[in-house]
């Protein structure tokens, strides 16, 4: 498999978009996140240990792919948030947005929850696939359109302890 980004870009990059939050965000209030599981567990890892004490923490799963490298296009809960978030500053943290459904359906999901703001932070884009129109205010890296594995990210459920993104073979 070849790497696509290392461990150390993704760590630098990590530490920006950290202090880009902390800009937008300024002040004492709690900043909460909903990191989407699975993909997003390394990202919400290693970006909530860039931030200050003010960082509150929730997970959401959903499904939107089987086992293949294509997305279905139908988006499933698997697991709801623990918390509310009424007048809370919220950030979705996504492994990847793709056609852009994923987000789509969250997006409007959480927006319903009455939070004080509503950001969304996804490592990486592959804008060439996007199926509809969808904001992302937080992007780790834009890439081609690759099937890609590796820090959170699957194929068939493997790969996702790697600490890099590599580029799945045959791709
Ligand atoms: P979207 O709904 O098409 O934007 O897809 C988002 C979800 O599909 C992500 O949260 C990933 O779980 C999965 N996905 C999309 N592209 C890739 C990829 O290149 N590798 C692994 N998973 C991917």
């Amino acid at each position: 498999m070849k790497v696509l980004l290392t461990e150390a870009q993704i760590a630098t990059r990590i530490k920006d978009l950290a202090a880009q939050i902390e800009r937008d965000l300024p002040g004492e209030e709690g900043i909460h996140f909903v990191c989407v599981l699975k993909g997003g567990f390394m990202f919400m890892s290693d970006l909530v240990r860039s931030m200050g004490p003010r960082v509150t923490l929730d997970f959401i799963a959903v499904s939107s792919y089987g086992t293949g490298t294509r997305s279905s296009g139908e988006v499933r809960m698997q697991k709801d948030l623990d918390y509310g978030l009424e007048g809370r500053d919220v950030i979705i943290v996504e492994d990847i947005v793709d056609t852009g459904l994923t987000l789509t359906y969250l997006q409007d999901i959480l927006r319903a929850r009455s939070p004080k703001s509503l950001r969304t932070a996804c490592l990486l884009s592959k804008p060439s696939r996007r199926k509809v129109e969808v904001r992302v205010d937080y992007i780790g890296f834009t890439i081609e359109d690759h099937f890609v594995v590796g820090y959170g990210l699957d194929y068939a459920e493997k790969y996702r302890n790697l600490p890099h993104i590599a580029v799945l073979d045959g791709e």
